[in-house]
């Protein structure tokens, strides 16, 4: 089969990363990415694992090579698996990843890695049982460092951990002690990240303050990046197995590197995390020709691309990281 090289934008950035919500409710709270929300429900999936397949099946079509499984927590999905089996199926996909917040990994990455996932980034901001109950509004530790351990088990390599800087914790020595101590011991590569604003949330920490107190570690060389195709700049303490890393949106840019279309758990294309507008394909997806249909609204969402998040208007359209799939 000949297939293309991937789809362009107007910036001649090539796309050919999908990042594919597959449900907006998640059991956990954390506040920089369910802004002023308590536990009230979140709404029910809106695609189908029939519409999940018929999106990636277009976009790899046009040449999306990496599809990321987001949410939400899509773990929540008992059919995760059977959506990961149909999407290990498309020809020329290449890379198939799930970001996930692992409570409920320590069941299900076996079946995931039989059907055919690739690889998993987990969200952890604390290695602190206290600090994370508090930031998740009240989630467990032990059952994700479980996760994390059975994702190794698991051969769902590489392992990455996501480390929101979205308040003081994260930058306490101890914590950063703690995730130092986990690099040394696993291949888990670590990428702390900087609070990005979406809805209401304003101040952030920069990452080189996070850069600078590792430093205290030992020598942080800069290490060639784990398998992946996001925006993250790695680094490596002598004698460790995993790595370092920093995700600077807000510090640093990465947008004219960006390679990515988003679809939000609501059936929205995004073509920027920070458009305030997605294009619906839930048209596409009940009518006629939901390839054809798809495949123009795909190619309409790279089209659309900013040149980065600077030229999108306004911010208050956005809904929350939940939604949208971070
Ligand atoms: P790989 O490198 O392929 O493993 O994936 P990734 O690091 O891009 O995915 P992950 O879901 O783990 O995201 C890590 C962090 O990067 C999250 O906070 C995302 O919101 C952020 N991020 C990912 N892609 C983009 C992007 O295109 N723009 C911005 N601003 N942030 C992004
Ligand atoms: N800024 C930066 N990263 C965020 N995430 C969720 N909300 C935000 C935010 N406001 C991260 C999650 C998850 C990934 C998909 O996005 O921690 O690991
Ligand atoms: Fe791409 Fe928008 Fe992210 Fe910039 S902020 S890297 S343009 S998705």
């Amino acid at each position: 089969m000949n297939l293309p090289e991937g789809l362009a934008d107007s910036f001649g950035r090539r796309i050919d990363y999908l990042r594919l919500s597959v449900t907006e409710r998640c059991d956990l709270r954390c506040a920089y990415c369910h802004p002023g929300r308590h536990l009230d429900g979140d709404s029910a999936d809106v695609l189908t694992a029939d519409d999940v397949v018929a999106i990636a099946d277009a976009a790899v079509r046009l040449g999306i090579r990496r599809i990321r499984l987001t949410g939400g927590e899509p773990l929540l999905r008992p059919d995760l698996e059977a959506i990961v089996a149909r999407l290990r199926q498309l020809d020329g996909l290449t890379d198939l990843a799930l970001t996930t917040n692992a409570r409920a990994l320590a069941q299900r990455a076996r079946p995931l890695a039989e059907a055919g996932l690739d690889r998993v980034n987990i969200s952890l901001d604390s290695l602190n049982p206290h600090a994370y109950a508090a930031m998740t509004g009240g989630g467990h530790l032990e059952p994700v460092l479980q996760g994390l351990d059975a994702a190794l088990a698991a051969g769902l390599e590489p392992v990455k951990v996501n480390v929101v800087l979205a308040g003081a914790v994260s930058l306490k020595p101890p914590d950063l002690a703690s995730f130092v101590t986990l690099v040394r011991r696993k291949p888990v590569h670590v990428r702390f990240i900087e609070a990005m604003p979406v809805c209401s949330q304003t101040t952030y920490l920069p990452a080189e303050g996070v850069l600078q107190q590792l430093s205290q570690f030992g020598v942080l060389a800069h290490a060639v990046a784990p398998e992946g195709g996001g925006p993250a700049r790695y680094f490596r303490l002598d004698g460790s197995q995993g790595t370092l890393g920093v995700i600077t949106p807000l510090s640093e840019p990465f947008c004219d590197r960006c390679n990515r279309l988003r679809v939000n758990a609501r059936g929205d294309l995004l073509p920027c995390l920070f458009s305030p507008q997605g294009i619906s394909l839930l048209p596409a997806l009940r009518g006629d020709h939901p390839v054809r249909d798809l495949m123009a609204l795909l190619q309409q969402g790279a089209s659309a691309k900013p040149s980065r998040y600077g030229d999108v208007a306004s911010c208050s359209g956005l809904v929350a990281m939940h939604v949208i799939g971070g």
